[in-house]
């Protein structure tokens, strides 16, 4: 099976990152998903944001969770771009792609939920548009826990082991490994356990070269156009 091409934040090696024109970008320039960071805003809406707070990205200052979305919409990034909501990112990719939701935040974990079947319920959207992962694996319990369908990522930069067998517990569709953890043994094993590896963030030619020898079924990149 193909490889799935999965830009991280977007097309973040050509545009600023967790932006509509970022993920415009990555599908355009043949990714088959994209991933993005989500937290809350004061007011409870899904903010695409990866930091917890906007000093990095933007030019305003302090925690997302402290601002309501009316003044978080009041920011740019790099001079010209908004923080988007997920719904607006839903809307841009009107099915064309996967989205990939990293849930920054354990309080993400259910308004996500209830944003998905709403686009589920109300707009045709199917849930394997979807794939919520998440390095707080409390965040993906609680999600299993609200919705058996929602396929669910487990994010691990360390510990393989732990990270099928929780990938068992909760019925995980993929496991995301940091790049550097894999082998040709490791990807085969998660493989024999009927979970699909997505790694990440590789980006280098001699790596993605690498990772796809290694048989993997998706690769999150900031460079959709490398692959
Ligand atoms: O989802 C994979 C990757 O995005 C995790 O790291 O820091 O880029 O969110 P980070
Ligand atoms: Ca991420």
């Amino acid at each position: 099976m193909k490889t799935a091409n999965i830009g991280h934040r977007g097309a973040k090696g050509h545009l600023p990152e967790n932006t509509l024109a970022s993920f415009q970008k990555a599908i355009d320039l043949g990714a088959n998903g994209i991933e993005l960071d989500v937290h809350l805003s004061a007011d409870g809406q899904v903010i695409v944001m990866h930091d917890e707070t906007i000093d990095r990205t933007t030019d305003g200052k302090g925690a997302v969770k402290q601002q309501p979305l009316a003044v978080l919409k009041t920011h740019r990034i790099d001079f010209q771009f908004e923080i988007p909501t997920l719904s607006e990112v839903f809307d841009l990719v009107d099915r064309k792609v996967l989205v990939n939701i990293e849930l920054k935040v354990f309080e993400t974990a259910e308004p996500v939920v209830l944003l998905i079947e709403k686009y589920v319920l109300e707009k045709g959207w199917q849930y394997s548009d979807f794939l919520i992962s998440s390095f707080d694996w409390l965040a993906l319990e609680k999600v299993r826990a609200l919705h058996a369908e929602i396929p669910l990522g487990v994010l691990t930069s360390t510990d393989l082991d732990l990270a099928i067998a929780f990938a068992k517990v909760i019925n995980a569709e993929t496991i995301h490994p940091y790049f550097h953890l894999l082998t040709d043994e490791n990807v085969a094993r998660m493989q024999t356990q009927n979970v699909k590896v997505y790694t990440w963030t590789v980006n280098e030619f001699e790596d993605l070269h690498r990772v796809t020898s290694l048989g993997v079924d998706g690769i999150i990149t900031d460079f959709p156009d490398r692959l």
